[in-house]
């Protein structure tokens, strides 16, 4: 057998700080490890010195963050017996839901919202072999469905209310921490569901005040106390935070965030306030400004959804609420290939057909040098 020292996701790395045991087999597609880039032009773009890097969570191996939940969800229904998963989705956990039961052998079922799901995410889903279950309603009706469902049938809720999804995701905070060499002062992620940005306050609360030692040890000689300050950004027409009370009928661009009644509210509301940070909102043409600056300026595609963390910085950089000096973290939640719909409709120039000959292909290049 070889014994190199090949990365193996990301519960063979931190086992220490998740629930696993040294029987647990770990139902793993190579997940986390995800780079975490300093964007080169936006900053000089907008005229401030601050340090922005973004958590490129889009490489993942179902191109979004919630392969680092799902991994955790999947290993231990499998661990407690578990034959059959379920979610309700906005697209992404459908996604990573469907290949980790697939890795698992087990079955996934997974309830989205009709016609409100990027193509991409449907694909995936279709193509892992998930039983699709499409309602004519919104994430929040599938939700409440999948809690109920789930009382009368032997299946496992691997949403994030599902308590291992949050330990898997918690993962990206310990990875910012160890590639930066330090704590963030500021870090900025969309809000949906709000289980991610509860999952990264866990984190970096483990890290600052390790209940372990020898668990969160490492970690926690760079967090020295540390936790940064935690901005969550949800769209316009879907941000009950903002309204102080969740909402019916949300509705944005942004269908990864199409959430009225987030699951982790609690939660999300306590990292807020610890960590002295606050909500607000984007319109969806904000949303889809920072996505396309994103890709024109620093070559980086993500999502409508993930971009609002990059816009909302932007905004709040801009007006100084986020300090000069500061080292902000913007978590890009997904990769901008699963919902190539939007963003080809935002694309003014659509690309030309010329004919095949050199002529034609050098009067195309020269007329744009
Ligand atoms: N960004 C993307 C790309 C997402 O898919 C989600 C959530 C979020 C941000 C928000 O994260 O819910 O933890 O606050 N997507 C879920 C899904 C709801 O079903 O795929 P959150």
């Amino acid at each position: 057998m070889p014994q190199g020292n090949r990365y193996k996701g990301l519960i063979d790395k931190f086992k220490a700080v998740l629930p696993v045991s040294d029987t647990t087999r770990f139902i793993s597609l190579g997940e986390g490890n995800t780079p975490l880039i300093k964007l080169e032009n936006i900053p000089a773009l907008i005229g401030k010195n601050v340090d922005i890097y973004v958590k490129y969570e889009g490489l993942n191996p179902t191109g979004s963050f919630k392969d680092r939940g799902m991994t955790m969800a999947v290993t231990k229904a499998v661990e407690e017996g578990s034959q059959a998963i379920i979610c309700a989705s906005t697209g992404n956990t459908s996604a990573s839901a469907a290949a980790y039961a697939a890795r698992a052998g087990i079955k996934a079922f997974v309830l989205i919202p009709e016609g409100k799901i990027a193509l991409g995410k449907l694909a995936q889903a279709m193509m892992h072999g998930a039983e699709i279950i499409q309602i004519k309603g919104n994430f929040d009706h599938g939700m409440q469905l999948v809690k109920e469902v789930a009382e009368h049938a032997p299946v496992t809720i691997v949403n994030s209310i599902n308590p291992y999804r949050l330990q898997g995701q918690k993962t990206a905070a310990y990875e910012i921490v160890e590639a930066l060499g330090q704590v963030p002062d500021y870090h900025c992620l969309p809000v949906g569901n709000a289980g991610n940005i509860s999952a990264h306050w866990m984190g970096y609360t483990e890290m600052a005040q390790p209940e372990n030692e020898s668990a969160a040890g490492n970690y926690s000689k760079l967090a020295v106390n540390k936790r940064p300050v935690m901005v969550g950004y949800q769209a316009a027409g879907a941000a009950p935070f903002l309204k102080g009370e969740m909402i019916d009928d949300p509705e944005t661009v942004a269908t990864a965030i199409r959430i009225g009644r987030p699951q982790s509210w609690d939660k999300a509301w306590a990292a807020q306030k610890e960590s002295a940070g606050w909500f607000d909102l984007l319109t969806d043409e904000e949303i889809l400004a920072a996505q396309k600056l994103l890709t024109e300026k620093e070559g980086i595609f993500c999502e409508p959804a993930s971009a609002a963390s990059v816009g909302g910085a932007i905004r709040d950089i801009k007006n100084g609420k986020i300090p000069e000096g500061s080292t902000i973290v913007c978590t890009l939640t997904g990769h901008g290939l699963k919902d190539p719909d939007t963003a080809i409709s935002q694309c003014v120039a659509q690309p030309q057909a010329i004919e095949a000959s050199l002529d034609a292909v050098k009067a195309a290049i020269l007329d744009k040098l």
